[in-house]
């Protein structure tokens, strides 16, 4: 399921050091499935060649309102009006200080910003990816033109933090190329749980045994991760509570880390008072040491081992489940069972014992640290397969489902 496959992208550069990250930008994009037509100003053309680009698009680059060349087919020397037809989104990236003021003004001298005058508003969507020296993003007269923008109907990015070519420190990176790619898959996304505030737990928990050891499990998190990211492509708030991964956090989500099974629990507990929508991808622990030793358990060479014994720990969603909120469907919860064998028998039964309206099953070591997976969705009808696909497909196909299945 890649979300730019088939999409045409007119990828725009305007001047800046930034222009770097754009060659890998447009080589994303291709590897999404999208075409990519790209335009460049001549400050663009200053910081990196449109050689480089036209081999990494596969098409002629075009920077000047007075080329002959076909553009879109078309024969009539109007390329600002036939390159843009033809897109799905126009992406700047880079979109410098310079050429938002331009934008803002309806300015158009050359041919990119000629072009996105022309474009029609309702159906080609503009995006911005800023990049400029902290000083100049601070600005007043930048962030005015900014505000006045998104008021136009463009999608103005947020920037980001650290160092930059000049030596200072501060906002006004360009986003990175991935991030980039995520804005426009997000934005190729119906927003089918637009208003919703999803809660996701993901990863294993790690009871600890002494300060140095521990009982934890085979849990990668990304499962959660992956739904996580759909979710919020899907238009959700998201919240993210994640055991112990070492994941990037996905673009736009919150997160909160935590360790054993209790601090999950109340960290989820709070959260869920507000969600509106609670999947439990996480692999709880069972079961944890019945008291954590505060000094490490020393070897002491007499070959005796150390007796542990153990508790049960909560069961976070079977209680989340017993709320009123979600028994009233204020709050819809989604569970997952991680099976050896008979999936099926055993996905209903956890069904029923947890209390949940859906529970999503899947066989545990075909899972576990694995990229992709296959699906069993049992609900009060029955239940539906979603075939071995990569983690984030199934993840955004399982959004559609719960989405399909929320109270109106
Ligand atoms: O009981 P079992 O671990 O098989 O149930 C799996 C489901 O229950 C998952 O959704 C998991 O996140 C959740 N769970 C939980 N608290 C536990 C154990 C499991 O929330 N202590």
């Amino acid at each position: 399921m890649h979300l730019l496959a088939g999409k045409h992208i007119v990828l725009g550069l305007s001047g800046g050091i930034a222009c770097y990250k754009s060659a890998e930008l447009c080589r994303a994009l291709i590897k999404q499935g999208a075409s990519v037509q790209v335009v460049m100003t001549e400050a663009a053309a200053q910081f990196i060649t449109p050689v480089t680009l036209q081999a990494l698009s596969g098409r002629p680059v075009f920077s000047s309102q007075w080329d002959a060349r076909s553009a879109g087919g078309v024969d009539n020397n109007m390329a600002h009006i036939n390159l843009s037809r033809e897109a799905d989104a126009i992406m700047i990236a880079p979109a410098s200080a310079d050429f938002m003021a331009k934008l803002l003004h309806g300015r158009a001298d050359d041919l990119l910003s000629l072009m996105c005058l022309a474009r029609p508003l309702d159906k080609v969507p503009l995006i911005l990816a800023p990049a400029m020296n902290r000083e100049m993003w601070a600005h007043p007269a930048t962030q005015r033109n900014v505000t006045q923008l998104r008021a136009d109907g463009a999608t103005v990015l947020d920037v980001g933090v650290g160092d930059q070519a000049c030596g200072e420190t501060g906002d006004g990176r360009m986003l990175e190329p991935d991030d980039l790619v995520y804005e426009l898959q997000r934005f190729s996304t119906p927003k089918v749980l637009a208003g919703q505030r999803v809660l996701v737990s993901a990863g294993p928990t790690f009871e600890a045994i002494d300060p140095v050891r521990g009982l934890t499990n085979l849990s990668s998190g990304k499962m959660g991760f992956a739904i996580a990211r759909a979710a919020h492509e899907a238009g959700a708030w998201v919240t993210l509570v994640a055991g112990p991964v070492s994941l990037p956090t996905p673009r736009g989500v919150e997160r909160v880390n935590v360790r054993s099974a209790r601090d999950m629990q109340q960290a989820l507990d709070g959260l869920a008072r507000q969600a509106t929508v609670f999947v439990s991808a996480a692999a709880v622990a069972d079961w944890r040491p019945a008291e954590a030793v505060e000094q490490k358990i020393k070897k002491d060479g007499s070959g005796q081992v150390p007796s542990l014994s153990f508790v049960e720990n909560p069961d976070i969603l079977a209680g989340i489940a017993a709320t009123p909120r979600a028994l009233s469907r204020q709050l819809y919860c989604v569970g997952f069972a991680a099976e050896s064998h008979d999936l099926l028998a055993h996905a209903q039964a956890k069904r029923a014992r947890k209390g949940v309206p859906l529970l999503v099953g899947n066989i545990g070591p075909d899972t576990f640290g694995q990229d992709d997976n296959a699906l069993l969705l049992i609900d009060e009808q029955g239940s539906t397969e979603l075939p071995r696909a990569s983690k984030l497909t199934l993840a955004r196909q399982l959004v559609v489902e719960i989405a399909r299945r929320l109270p109106t």
